[in-house]
């Protein structure tokens, strides 16, 4: 493999693929440490995101990074964050099957890129994509399963947590279980 990750980025940035080229302001690669060996991925970018370029900035963002916060966990140092289509679905749609499938080959790079132990899937997209296409997440959120030699888990979408906040000691529960994973395999924070 002779591809870098700056390479990856920049190739990723100028990518017109599928039609969500066409009303994106930023392509949104991902955010973080990716010489750690956790990564999270979400869903698509949103609003905010797009206009950024940043994945998970506006409130889901804020509230995830306060639930990380309480493992230890910060962006910049212990995780990568990145998303299954990295343009903006339009009105927040969920991204079709179609635009999945053609943008998750730069997620594949970026996980050939990372090697992570450990990847956690935020919200039912990105869990029926990466983890299992039966997955229900209301039920599987918080076990973990191996797949080809990468440790994963479901969670809830944080945007899913602030539409319902009682469902939010769930998502506390999941991340204390990726504590529990995190120390069990050895992974350095
Ligand atoms: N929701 C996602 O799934 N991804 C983002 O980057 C922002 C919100
Ligand atoms: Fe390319 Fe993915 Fe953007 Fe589609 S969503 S244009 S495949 S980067």
């Amino acid at each position: 493999m002779d591809q870098n990750w700056e390479d990856l980025e920049k190739e990723c940035k100028r990518c017109t693929k599928c039609d969500l080229f066409k009303l994106r302001t930023n392509v949104v690669f991902g955010q973080g440490n990716y010489k750690s060996e956790i990564l999270f991925v979400g869903e698509g970018p949103g609003e905010n995101e797009d206009l950024q370029g940043k994945p998970f900035v506006g409130r889901s963002g804020k509230l995830l990074d306060e639930m990380l916060k309480k493992i230890n966990l910060s962006r910049d140092k212990n995780f990568y964050i990145a998303n299954i289509v990295k343009c903006r679905p339009p009105q927040n749609r969920d991204p079709s099957p179609q635009e999945q499938e053609i943008c998750i080959d730069w997620l594949r790079w970026q996980v050939r890129l990372m090697k992570p132990k450990i990847i956690v899937a935020l919200g039912r997209i990105a869990a029926m994509r990466i983890i299992d296409s039966n997955i229900r997440i209301t039920i599987d959120h918080g076990k973990f399963i191996i797949k080809k030699g990468i440790w994963m888990m479901a969670t809830l979408h944080p945007a899913a947590i602030l539409r319902n906040m009682t469902k939010k000691s769930d998502s506390e529960e999941d991340f204390l279980k990726l504590d529990t994973k995190i120390k069990e395999i050895g992974i350095k924070i």
